[in-house]
């Protein structure tokens, strides 16, 4: 009899350990984890997003804006940077809860992917060129020429789209735009289709060796952050902060910081 009542009595204390562990009696650990969420990016597009040499932090408009909205939003962010055409993927398989990558929401099939908020940025398209280019400006692109471009962005569409057509001779896209520069720097290609913000942050430091070439063309961008398809509840936040640190002057100082 004692042996079957010490024996009830393991299987009893087992089954309750067990229910225990399954309602979240979990380490603190993974707790403070869940707390923190995942910002994804590419950091070779300043000054939105970008790091110094050699040292992986990521700094720019983008991790400035997300972090003045975490803070009026009591929200933890950690960024992870990847490559481009990887951000969309990494939110569908939840390796990452928000994008922020100067990403147009207005492209192709993004939208349906993943959730977009409001646009914090707007921008458009330009022709990057050596500084001794004759090249007027896109239209003026010839088919024995190269263009290159970022991978999975409109650039890189663009580019793509035009080697198709024969309009060019091969639209070269990378994985980084410090690449893109470099290809152009060592003539492999005659322009980069670089977003205006971004081509104008390389030129002040570039000027003497390249410059831009015809007017802004493409499609009208807006930037904004994305969510996970359904994530209305975290979209709601990012949305709310951003509106009021636009209210509170926050943002005017970021882009006066970022791009003055
Ligand atoms: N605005 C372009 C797009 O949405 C380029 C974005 C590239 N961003 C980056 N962090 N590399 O496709």
């Amino acid at each position: 009899m004692k042996k079957k009542s010490l024996v009830l009595l393991l299987a009893l204390s087992m089954i309750f350990t067990f229910v225990l562990g399954a309602c979240g009696g979990g380490s603190d650990e993974s707790s403070s984890d869940s707390d923190t969420l995942k910002v994804v990016t590419e950091a070779t597009f300043a000054p939105f997003e970008s790091t110094q040499d050699g040292d992986e932090t990521i700094v720019g408009f983008d991790p400035d804006m997300m972090a003045a909205i975490a803070e009026d939003q009591g929200l933890k962010l950690e960024w992870v940077n990847m490559e481009f055409d990887s951000l969309i993927p990494a939110l569908q398989s939840d390796q990452g809860d928000i994008i922020c990558a100067g990403m147009n929401k207005l492209a192709g099939d993004r939208a349906e992917k993943v959730d977009f908020g409001d646009t914090y940025f707007e921008s458009e398209l330009m022709l990057l060129v050596t500084a001794d280019s004759d090249l007027a400006g896109i239209d003026a692109v010839t088919s024995d020429m190269k263009l290159a471009s970022q991978i999975g962005t409109t650039g890189g569409d663009m580019v793509q789209e035009m080697k198709d057509e024969g309009k060019i001779a091969d639209g070269v896209v990378l994985n980084q735009w410090t690449d893109c520069y470099l290809q152009l720097k060592n003539g492999e290609v005659q322009g980069v289709v670089v977003d205006k913000p971004v081509g104008e942050a390389y030129l002040k430091s570039h000027g003497d060796e390249a410059k831009f070439a015809g007017d802004p063309f493409g499609d009208h961008e807006e930037f904004a952050f994305a969510v996970q398809k359904g994530n209305t509840e975290l979209l709601e936040k990012l949305n709310t902060g951003l509106a009021n640190i636009k209210a509170n002057g926050t943002y005017d100082e970021l882009v006066d910081k970022w791009f003055s």
